[in-house]
């Protein structure tokens, strides 16, 4: 198969690699991809932005499928497009990415099938939220409704900081993804990601994951979008995986296909373990980043017969098998990120490190002759296997070590609430 990969992170780097294993895949390019893709694909500098030239691209080279990596195409509509020119393409439809592009439709789905969540009021003006706030008080979460890069909630721990908050939405900030707020109740316990993949019918379990989204150890400084990752989580036993998918996952695909807009890709909860059960955070709807790279390197089945049932709708007969190791990935940044961080300083020291239980996925890098130079915030994913969390993090950060980057920097504790939980593990 002819595929098209869209996106430049390390997910997509960790997809690439995935796909470059698989027997069914005769060639890959990638837009806009990064140094690391190159390795395994073509890449092409087409506007993903632009659908149409996406479509002549799909037809000029005969792709066969398109996977889509990253929320923001999703939101506009590339899969409807593609489907609508008759070229496959993995992810949802414009109106099923509404679970990721509005938190105010994933609440009114939540109330609709039942959904365990944090209780809220949605407002289009700062007089009413505000008025909310007053009355509710804090902690309190406050939400811009749409895509805001991550950065559109905050947690406000006084009432000061939600009232300002509020104000912030509805001056701007956040641009047409704050013209509606969501206000939440604040949910206490451990946070955990669940993932699956649904054919618009059916969703397949694929394995939990836990983010570090604080830049600095101890789950301290600025929110990110995600400093390292391990998995499974601990957390997430058995049992809660299995009410997860009752009342959760299943509702929610239940919900889409009863409105005639189906959901069929990667569907990505995150969770709030709380004394009451699992509560639904949020939904993103393409796998997490570097959660991704966390299963990718546990999936022992073929990733592209497993995207290939959910765009065909075959999904009831297909299952994942996964390593029992541990995968944890470190993310290496540019100082300064999530703030302002130069670009264009060279890494040096990679090209002996990948071997069957470590990969380094490239997150923002750019080739330039022989030298491999930073490209972005996050930077690089040092992701390695091991028997227990604590392997995986000594192998994982042993890689790091040898890795000759001065203007880069990482947590030194990913996977702490891991091995906090089970000591000898
Ligand atoms: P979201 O973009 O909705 O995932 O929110 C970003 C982060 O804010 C989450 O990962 C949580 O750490 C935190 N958060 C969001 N909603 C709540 C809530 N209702 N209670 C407590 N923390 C929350
Ligand atoms: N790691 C969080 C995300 O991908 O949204």
């Amino acid at each position: 198969m002819k595929l098209l990969l869209i996106g430049s992170g390390g997910r997509e780097h960790a997809l690439a690699w995935a796909f470059s294993k698989s027997p069914r895949l005769t060639k890959l390019y990638a837009a806009p991809g990064n140094a690391g893709i190159a390795k395994v694909a073509e890449l092409s500098d087409l506007d993903v932005s632009n659908h149409d030239a996406v479509i002549d691209f799909c037809r000029s080279k005969e792709i066969d499928l398109v996977v889509v990596g990253p929320e923001a195409p999703l939101v506009v509509g590339l899969v409807d497009d593609l489907e609508a020119a008759g070229i496959k393409a993995f992810g949802p439809s414009k109106a099923a990415a509404q679970l990721e592009g509005s938190k105010a439709f994933t609440k009114g789905v939540c109330d609709e099938a039942d959904i365990p969540t944090a209780g809220y009021g949605r407002f289009d003006n700062a007089e009413a939220a505000l008025a909310y706030v007053r009355e509710k008080g804090a902690p309190i979460v406050v939400k811009a409704d749409g895509l805001a890069a991550g950065k559109g909630v905050v947690v406000a721990m006084t009432l000061q900081e939600a009232e300002d908050a509020v104000r912030a939405c509805f001056e701007g900030s956040f641009g047409a993804a704050g013209a509606e707020v969501v206000v939440e109740e604040f949910l206490e316990g451990e946070e955990a990601s669940f993932f699956v993949i649904s054919d618009g019918t059916n969703a397949l379990p694929l394995a939990t994951a836990q983010d570090h989204k604080r830049a600095h150890d101890g789950d301290t400084g600025p929110n990110t979008g995600g400093m390292g990752a391990y998995s499974p989580a601990p957390v997430m036993t058995d049992e809660l995986v299995s009410e997860v998918m009752n009342r959760v996952i299943e509702p929610t695909i239940a919900t889409l296909a009863k409105r005639g807009t189906p959901f069929k890709g990667v569907l990505y909860a995150g969770l709030m373990i709380t004394t009451e059960g699992p509560k639904l955070i949020e939904y993103n709807t393409r796998f997490g980043d570097p959660e991704c790279q966390v299963l990718l390197m546990r999936l022992k089945s073929d990733i592209l017969d497993i995207i290939l049932a959910s765009v065909e709708g075959q999904l009831a007969t297909t299952s994942a098998t996964w390593r029992d190791e541990v995968a944890l990935s470190v993310v290496m940044a540019a100082k300064g990120y999530p703030g302002s961080y130069d670009k264009g300083t060279e890494i040096r020291g990679l090209d002996q490190l990948s071997s069957d239980a470590l990969e380094v996925f490239h997150a923002g890098t750019k080739q330039d002759g022989n030298r491999l130079l930073a490209n972005g915030g996050r930077v690089l994913n040092v992701t390695a296997l091991g028997a227990t969390v604590r392997e995986a993090q000594q192998n994982a950060y042993k890689a790091v070590s040898r890795i000759d980057w001065p203007e880069g920097f990482c947590r030194s504790d990913i996977g702490w609430r891991a091995i906090e939980r089970k000591p000898d593990q």
